[in-house]
Formats: C-alpha cells, structure tokens, sequence
C-alpha cells in the first residue's frame, strides 16, 4: 500500500513507519522538523496547503495514518488553544483530501476519552456513543473525542473510510522524561537520578509494550474490514494491570534503588482517572496479543534511560 504517515518523528510514528517499510509498503512520513530523511518531507497539517501539497504531489494515497498532534493531559491544559486547533483543524485537513483521493484514514484518539466512565465500569468501543464532552476530564481528551465525532460525521455523510484506534499507556524506550510524560517515564528517570518521585495512590492502569502495540495498529490495518457509512474503532492495550506503587515498586527493584524515593500522594481530583479498565477482545479477535510483559518492557526502558542518564551525567541537560 502506499502509506502517509503524519507524526512520523514521534515516538509511535517513527516505530510504525520502520515496521511498515519492513513489510514493503510505501511509505512516506510528515512531522514538523525541516529534514533529508529518506522518504520523509516537512508538513504542518495544520496547514491545508502542506496537506494538500503531499496529495497531489503522489497522486493521492491508499491509507492516511494520522498520529500527529498535540499530545497529552498536562499539555492540553496548559495549551489548550494550541491542542484544539491543531487536533481539529489538521484532523479536517485530512479528511478533506481523504475524500477527495477516496483514501482510508487511520485516526488516532486516546482512551482518555471515555473520561468519567472509566469509574463506573469496563469500558468498550461501542461506548463512544454515550460519551460527551460533559464527561471527559480535561482538553487533550475533548480534543480527541472531537476529532472522532469528526471523522464518524464524514464517514456517516460523506462516504469517508476511517477507522479509529484508542491507545492505552503505550511505552517504551526513547521518551525524554518530564512532567508531560507518563509514570514509567518519570519513575524510570528520576530513580536514576536518585531524585524522589510521586506515586499516585489507589491508581491502576495496563500498560502497553511499544512494539506490541505498532503490531496491533499493523493487525487493524490489515485485518479491519472497512465499511462505507460505518465508522468503528479499536481499543489498542493490554490487560496486564498493575497498581501504580506496584509500578514504582518494581521499577525501584529493577533499578536498585531505596523505596524513599517513592512518595505516595492523593490522586488528583481534577484531569485523571485513578483506574482504567477496558476491554481489548475486538482487537484480540483479529489475532493480536501481547508479547512483551511489563517486567520485560520495562527492563529495556531502564537500560535506554541509563545511557541518557550516563550522557547527561558528561554534559548538561537543559
Ligand atoms: N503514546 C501513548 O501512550 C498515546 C496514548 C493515547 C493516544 N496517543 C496518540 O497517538 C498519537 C501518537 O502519539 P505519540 O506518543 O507518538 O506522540 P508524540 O508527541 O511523540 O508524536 C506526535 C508527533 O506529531 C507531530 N506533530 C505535532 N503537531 C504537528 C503538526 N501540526 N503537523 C505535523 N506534525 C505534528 C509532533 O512533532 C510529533 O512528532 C497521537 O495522536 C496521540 O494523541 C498516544
């Protein structure tokens, strides 16, 4: 197939655009750094002309995978003028030339869009159609539940092929820590650091191998039967769930270091779900499962974390 990839230099689009090409597709990759990378080319999509530039510069393509965007809970509050108009206007951006080269689009949401129902119950796909924005619980996820509506809107009326995928905690190695970041990040770092870190109390999640997860983006995109006027979406993680201090626990045991670092507070009443139950057998029924337990994941984590740390350590970190 041939394949645009929009936020190829991120930290899944860079994975799914090398798995992609390892299959033999034709791939090309957009982001926003201006760059020589092999079948790479600069565009904002924010900018309908950059947009529409790579369209018609490759005569349209099979597939839209659209990963780009402004990403994250904390980002979204802080930016969040930034976050709803480039979540929504580059996401209609592609949907316009999606149409009009009669191309499938792949969009990318979040879990965080089932918001407040993650307290009451184990979420399932078919429960974006009681979702609103009354529900969710900060802007990143408004941004993405709009984007949704959005792409169902064309598919139901104007004859768009989508598909939506909902990632849960994807992680891996070649995230650069901060606040902005997910907790294995942070507790990963700042162990290394020697630097305490807070722990959410009473919070849970499952978390989701990178390489694992481009295998399930890859499953969908093979496997996922594209219908006109029918817009459907998958939930894209694994069940492996672990108490968030059991999290800390194990990535102080993984890395040697003292459980003082550890400092457990109160789960913010604001922007977070404490757990996040949901189920993934749609995409297990197309043959997917998990691979990389989290020990495992997380022991490649740490040893990418220690070289930056060790870097770091002989020269300065901004
Ligand atoms: N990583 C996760 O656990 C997770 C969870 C839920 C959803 N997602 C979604 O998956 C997608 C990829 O996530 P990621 O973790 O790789 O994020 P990322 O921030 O690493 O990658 C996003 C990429 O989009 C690019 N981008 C931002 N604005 C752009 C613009 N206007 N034009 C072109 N490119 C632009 C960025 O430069 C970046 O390379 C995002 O849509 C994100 O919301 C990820």
């Amino acid at each position: 197939m041939k394949i645009l990839i929009t936020g190829a230099l991120g930290f899944i689009g860079k994975r799914l655009f090398s798995a992609l090409k390892e299959q033999k597709h034709n791939v090309l990759g957009v982001d926003l750094v201006i760059a020589d990378y092999d079948d790479y080319i600069r565009a904002d999509i924010t900018y309908f002309e950059d947009v529409w530039k790579q369209f018609k510069d490759n005569n349209g393509f099979d597939m839209v995978i659209h990963l780009a965007g402004e990403v994250g809970r904390l980002n979204g509050e802080e930016y969040p003028q930034r976050m709803v108009y480039v979540n929504e206007i580059g996401t209609l951006n592609l949907i316009k030339m999606c149409l009009e080269y009669n191309t499938k689009l792949v969009y990318f949401s979040t879990s965080e869009v089932y918001g407040t129902l993650f307290d009451e119950k184990e979420v399932k796909e078919e429960d974006f159609y009681v979702l609103s924005p009354s529900r969710v619980t900060n802007v990143y996820a408004m941004s993405k539940l709009f984007g949704e509506g959005l792409v169902r809107h064309y598919v139901k009326n104007y004859g768009l092929l989508a598909v939506g995928i909902r990632p849960f905690m994807v992680y891996g190695p070649g995230i650069i820590a901060s606040r902005y970041k997910s907790a294995i990040d942070q507790f990963v770092y700042n162990a290394l650091k020697n630097k305490p870190f807070t722990v959410h109390k009473g919070s849970e999640r499952a978390w989701c191998y990178v390489d694992d997860f481009v295998n399930g983006v890859i499953t969908i995109i093979n496997k996922h039967e594209f219908k006109l006027g029918t817009y459907e979406a998958y939930n894209v993680g694994t069940q492996e769930y672990i108490a968030t201090e059991d999290l800390a626990k194990l990535v102080l045991e993984l890395t040697g270091k003292p459980s003082e670092l550890m400092k457990i507070v109160e789960l913010p009443d604001k922007f977070i779900s404490g757990r996040k139950r949901f189920s993934n057998e749609k995409l297990r029924a197309l043959g997917w499962q998990q691979s990389v337990p989290l020990r495992e994941g997380l022991q490649k984590v740490i040893n990418w974390y220690k070289g930056m740390v060790e870097n770091e350590n002989s020269s300065n970190r901004l």
